[in-house]
This record gives structure tokens, C-alpha cells and sequence, in this order.
């Protein structure tokens, strides 16, 4: 079988560094998995009244109809202020409404990188936080953040460092073995 991951940038730009690192992601995945990237920039910020009015709004349904349907989520996210970004956290706040939040008991894994030598480690944490907050299944280890991302690059935006494509090649097949386990 062949199971089904929806990743999911946390930054809007297209030469970011957090796409740059779902790629190397898909790139050094083992077998059995297929990919799925979806944009998160046509989310509004979360407003309780317009939920309470009209519901969801569609962006938000269509999100939360991908991540249900995922056997796995793979979120990739930059630091801003030691922390995860605002239009990531407000994706995630829109998805963690009742009822049937999609995150709940969803095999994950997560993934920061930055230009700076940490590479998003108190992104990471945050992350891993506000995940767990709502039932996610983040995998444990590794944890993987990309540091001084400007030098682990090619031109094309494929990662090169080897030591880092290691843990990122852990990462996925541990993520497939926790997906299969949580079936
Ligand atoms: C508002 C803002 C805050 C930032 N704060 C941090 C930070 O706390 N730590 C860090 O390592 N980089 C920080 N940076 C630099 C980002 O890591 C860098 O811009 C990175 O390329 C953004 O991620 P992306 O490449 O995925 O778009 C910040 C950038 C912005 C725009």
C-alpha cells in the first residue's frame, strides 16, 4: 500500500527555505509514500464571530478535508521570534475547531529550518506544542531543523549536506513505520 502524506508549508514565499526542506523531504522519502503540498495563503485570520455566523469558511474545509484524508502530515515551518509563523498558527487554530478536528490522532512529522545557526529549534518545540495540544501524533525523533539553510542548498533548492539528508532520510522512514503502526 502506498500511503498518502500531505505536506504543508509555513511560509507563503516561494524561495523559502521551509519548501526547500519538504522537498528534501519528498526527495529522500522511501517507498510507499506519495506527496501532496498544500498552500495555506488563502486562509483568513481566525474571526469567532464569522464562525459562529457562517461556519467554516472554505479554505479552512478544504484544508481539513486534505489532512483528514492523509494517513500523514509533514509540517515544515520557519522561526519568527522564536516561534512558529502567524499564518501557520492561525491555519492550525482554524483546523483545531470542533467538531472532528483533522489533527487528532494524525501520525506527524515536523520539520524547521532557518538561515541562522539553530535552524527554528524554538519553532520546533512550539510546534511540537501546539500540536500536541490537539491529539497529533508528532513523531519523537529525530528532530530535524536545517541550520545556516543558506549554505545546505543548491541553486535548484535541492539540500546537499549530507549529514543533514541523513537525519531527514531517518525521519521519513520512521515516519512510515509510525504511519503503518498507527493505521
Ligand atoms: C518577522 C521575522 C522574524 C524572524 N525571526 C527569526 C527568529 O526568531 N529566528 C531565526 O532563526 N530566524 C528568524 N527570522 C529569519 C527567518 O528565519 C528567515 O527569514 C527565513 O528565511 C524565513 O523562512 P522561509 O525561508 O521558510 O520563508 C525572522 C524573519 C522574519 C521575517
Amino acid at each position: 500500500m502506498t500511503l498518502k502524506v500531505l505536506c504543508i508549508p509555513g511560509s507563503l514565499r516561494a524561495a523559502a527555505f521551509s519548501r526547500k526542506a519538504l522537498q528534501a523531504c519528498i526527495d529522500n522519502a522511501p517507498e510507499g509514500m506519495e506527496f501532496e503540498t498544500v498552500e495555506i495563503r488563502d486562509i483568513p485570520f481566525y474571526d469567532g464571530d464569522v464562525e459562529a455566523s457562517s461556519g467554516l469558511p472554505a479554505s479552512v474545509v478544504a484544508l481539513r478535508e486534505k489532512i483528514a484524508a492523509a494517513d500523514a502530515v509533514i509540517i515544515s515551518s520557519p522561526e519568527y521570534n522564536a516561534s512558529i509563523s502567524a499564518v501557520l498558527k492561525n491555519a492550525i487554530d482554524w483546523c483545531s475547531r470542533p467538531p472532528s478536528q483533522p489533527f487528532s490522532g494524525k501520525p506527524m512529522a515536523i520539520i524547521t529550518s532557518s538561515p541562522g545557526a539553530t535552524g527554528g529549534i524554538r519553532a520546533h518545540m512550539h510546534l511540537r506544542q501546539v500540536l500536541g495540544n490537539i491529539g497529533a501524533l508528532v513523531l519523537v525523533a529525530p528532530t530535524v531543523t536545517i541550520g545556516m539553510a543558506g549554505q545546505r542548498f543548491d541553486a535548484e533548492g535541492k539540500l546537499t549536506d549530507q549529514a543533514t539528508i541523513d537525519f531527514v532520510k531517518a525521519m521519513m522512514t520512521d515516519l512510515k513505520t509510525w504511519s503503518l503502526k498507527l493505521r
